[in-house]
């Protein structure tokens, strides 16, 4: 068993599975007198407080640091910073932050399990489980499932950790947007079955799933403009666009009327969108529970 949730790349269906049924049980509090670390270094509404709430949950103690008020304002290195708060010895280290790889780095220094809680244009494993979680919930198994991401994938660690885990598990995985902020066909983290589009009607057709992604400006190249309005009208997810019974999903934060409509996002029964929301702190629990309480690392190794 992995030390450590750094990625969903170099997971196998065993293991993804395995966190997937974790998340299906109820959950009791084995991690009475832990401590957990939570560092955000970039802002954070659903994940952070999801991660606060699953630790408490399972009885542990929480301490939180964010980028404002932190001494990385007064110019400390991000490396400076992790080895000063592993020297505090937290019992795991949950991480956020905009330089890729750095939930890698951290668990190159920490002596504690690390999980990645999204890495710049990296990866965000928790996303994925999470929203893995929610799609079997609705489907039963991800095996055949014809899902479809629309959005700024070149940027989105949501994007690719979904895209990775979902192929893994044997979906059937189409990346669409414009094609600007599509990846290349030979980018590294792109599963070798998913199809690339960059027409949004044709990478729709027969999706049973569809995930509306933010256009992550903050990590545009300065040359990059693209116009909101003509974003939409290619690209925004509508009630006239999709199938009447495929389902809506969006990790959050949305932006309404840019990359998806009210009337979806907000739509009774087809957006699984608060569903992903409140699965945030289930899956996150298992996480801990499965990286932390060393009975149950006992019990799984047994
Ligand atoms: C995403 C993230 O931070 O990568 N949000 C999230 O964790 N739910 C997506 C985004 O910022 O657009």
């Amino acid at each position: 068993m992995n030390r450590h949730l750094l990625g969903i790349q170099g997971m196998d269906q065993t293991a993804i599975g395995a966190l997937l049924q974790a998340a299906s049980q109820p959950q009791t509090t084995p991690l009475a007198g832990k401590l957990v670390m939570n560092l955000f270094l970039e802002n954070s509404t659903r994940t952070r407080l999801s991660f606060d709430m699953a630790a408490q949950r399972l009885g542990a103690r929480v301490v939180t640091m964010t980028a404002d008020g932190s001494s990385i304002k007064k110019g400390e290195t991000t490396r400076d910073t992790l080895l000063t708060l592993a020297a505090m010895r937290p019992d795991a280290l949950v991480i956020r932050c905009s330089e890729n790889g750095a939930a890698h780095l951290a668990a190159d220094i920490f002596n504690c399990p690390v999980i990645n809680a999204g890495d710049g244009t990296g990866e965000h494993p928790t996303q994925a489980l999470l929203d893995a979680l929610t799609l079997t919930q609705r489907f039963g198994t991800l095996h055949d499932l014809r899902i479809t991401i629309v959005g700024d994938i070149l940027h989105s660690r949501v994007a690719h950790s979904n895209a990775i885990l979902l192929s893994t598990m044997g979906a059937k995985v189409t990346l669409c947007g414009p094609a600007e902020l599509l990846p290349a066909p030979d980018a590294s983290w792109l599963p070798k079955n998913a199809t690339l589009s960059d027409n949004l009607d044709h990478a729709v057709d027969g999706a049973q799933a569809v995930m509306a992604l933010r256009l992550q400006k903050e990590r545009f190249a300065t040359h990059l403009k693209i116009d909101e309005h003509a974003y939409h009208h290619a690209f925004g997810i509508t009630q006239a666009r999709l199938a009447p019974d495929c389902v809506v999903m969006h990790p959050g934060p949305m932006n309404r009327g840019v990359e998806i409509d009210d009337a979806l996002a907000d739509h009774p029964t087809r957006s699984l969108i608060l569903q992903q929301v409140a699965n945030g702190v289930t899956m996150r629990a298992a996480i801990l529970a499965q990286l932390l309480d060393t009975t149950h690392n006992l019990k799984v190794a047994a």
